[in-house]
């Protein structure tokens, strides 16, 4: 369990994105592209967050934790919805993103929903009990990369050219991944009946998440690029997942614009370790204080 404990709260936070250009990191398109996927991925990702806790939440025994789950539930939810306002920014700079946030929503809503692909398997409520603990595990997953990702933006100077607005909109966010960071692994914890199952269940739910979160991304990321007459967004858009992951690296090392790919492979080997705790991956101070600073939470005060 964590040493650090404080209230999660839900903070409002309004954004103006009426003069972000499409490229709003400066001469770097293919890191533009890579971080704008994530407009479409999480609004849909982040609410089914939130339809899974809010289910997981009557079995929470400790109070603590059932605190937490629901100041967790607050902040995805305004994540959520400061991403979907985003998408009319996409749209406004003409990228049809309807046929990709379509594809997230079946992911979201049909595969992993209560009810997968419509099948009736689930009918028993122990097979029911067993298919939202697993849900809770691929979360667990997911999160760690949000938090390894927000520690990676609350360190890195490489969004300091980038358009203002934008730049904080992901940085406020990141900041609240990695503030919470430790809830999702806890509430899975809590919901495995045996330490040695919730060993098992997470390793195996990373060697899904993995590959599949950096996939999806990538192509998401290149259906931005296909719409984009840059000529080098042409050129993104025609990558395969292994020359996308090389420009990945290289622009995470040279730009620091985006992360470079072997922090998110190192942050999966970390993860293979049974002493894992994302309490040691990320600094909570520092991330409250890019919040108290956050342009984006002033103006809303
Ligand atoms: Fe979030
Ligand atoms: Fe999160």
């Amino acid at each position: 369990m964590t040493e650090i404990r404080h209230t999660l709260k839900g903070r409002p936070v309004q954004f103006d994105l009426q003069q972000t250009p499409l490229h709003w990191i400066p001469g770097d398109v293919f890191s533009t592209h890579l971080i704008n996927a994530i407009h479409i991925l999480l609004p849909e990702g982040e609410l089914w967050f939130c339809r899974v806790y809010n289910q997981a939440l009557p079995l929470v025994t400790d109070p603590q934790l059932r605190e937490d789950v629901q100041g967790f539930i607050h902040q995805e939810a305004i994540h959520a919805r400061a991403h979907t306002k985003a998408q009319d920014y996409l749209r406004q700079h003409d990228m049809d993103i309807e046929q990709a946030t379509a594809r997230v929503r079946w992911l979201f809503r049909d595969l992993l929903g209560d009810n997968p692909l419509g099948q009736t398997w689930l009918a028993n409520a122990a097979t029911r009990k067993h298919w939202l603990v697993m849900r809770v595990g691929i979360i667990a997953a997911i999160e760690h990369f949000t938090g390894c990702l927000g520690q990676w933006a609350m360190d890195s100077k490489g969004w300091d050219d980038a358009d203002p607005v934008m730049a904080d909109l992901f940085r406020w966010h990141l900041a609240e991944e990695v503030e919470h960071r430790t809830v999702a692994f806890d509430l899975f914890e809590h919901l495995c009946q045996t330490q040695l199952g919730f060993y098992a269940s997470r390793q195996a739910l990373m060697a899904l998440v993995f590959p599949l979160f950096v996939a999806i991304t990538a192509e998401v990321a290149k259906s931005l690029a296909r719409q984009d007459s840059d000529p080098q967004a042409q050129i993104v858009a025609r990558w395969s997942l292994p020359r996308f992951l090389r420009q990945m690296e290289r622009a995470g090392n040279s730009s620091d614009h985006v992360p470079a790919f072997s922090v998110l492979v190192r942050a999966t080997l970390r993860w293979l370790s049974p002493s894992f705790h994302p309490q040691y991956e990320g600094n909570t101070e520092q991330a409250l204080a890019y919040i108290a600073r956050s342009p984006a939470a002033q103006a809303a005060h």
